[in-house]
């Protein structure tokens, strides 16, 4: 039944949610906005812009679209900056070990991230290649919850929602998996993502004869 496994990139793949959440604090810090690891919670999966709107909102801040292009791209500058050291030691755990057994069986891989730095970020890492298809920030204006992310990169895999596991840490990504038709696994804590289909704390000690059976 399954034949593609579609992969949210930031804390399913890498280990980044963490540089994320230090660039959008040290915004934050800048802005006056209290910002705390709950407020990130909301980000998790959310575009740049919808993000910074998030802090803007949470500080009652209104500003033009000129500074607010200015607050995304320094957020992003910092970002790209904690990352540009980045190497396969952030790989998170059964991440690799998990690509490499569904290429071995042939099954569908894809990305489905809201991140327009996903590209050169899964290059640095080594990943890029097992990827048969990118589906990032740069290929659609929506942001999760709505499932369009995730429908382009089934449709880049040829395959129908239905066919497809997406892999997601954000509530907001397990949300869009749902309203999309696909199958979900949820990554990190059950109580958080309750919506998920299954739950597993990490990729690790999943394989494709484990998936097949849960699926
Ligand atoms: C998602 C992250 O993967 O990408 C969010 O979970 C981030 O935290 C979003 O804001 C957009 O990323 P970028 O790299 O385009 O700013
Ligand atoms: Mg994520």
């Amino acid at each position: 039944m399954i034949r593609g496994c579609i992969f949210d990139l930031d804390g399913v793949i890498v280990d980044t949610a963490k540089y994320h959440y230090l660039a959008w604090k040290r915004m934050a810090s800048l802005l006056g906005v209290a910002f705390t690891e709950e407020d990130n919670e909301h980000l998790k999966g959310v575009s740049r812009m919808q993000s910074l709107q998030y802090i803007l909102n949470k500080g009652g801040i209104k500003c033009s679209d000129e500074d607010k292009q200015k607050y995304a791209k320094a957020k992003n500058e910092w970002y790209v900056d904690y990352i540009s050291t980045i190497d396969e030691t952030e790989i998170l755990p059964g991440a690799q070990e998990l690509l490499i057994d569904l290429k071995k069986n042939n099954v569908g891989i894809a990305l489905g991230s809201a991140s327009k730095n996903a590209k050169p970020l899964l290059k640095n890492i080594h990943l890029i290649d097992f990827f048969d298809f990118i589906s990032d920030g740069n290929s659609t204006e929506k942001s999760k919850p709505d499932p369009d992310v995730f429908l382009i990169a089934a449709k880049g895999l040829n395959l129908q929602p239905a066919y497809c596991i997406v892999f997601e840490d954000s509530v907001k990504g397990i949300e869009a998996a749902l309203k999309g038709g696909f199958r979900s696994m949820g990554i990190g804590d059950k109580n958080v993502l309750n919506g998920a289909e299954h739950t597993m704390p990490g990729l690790s000690g999943l394989s494709w004869e484990v998936l097949e059976k849960l699926y």
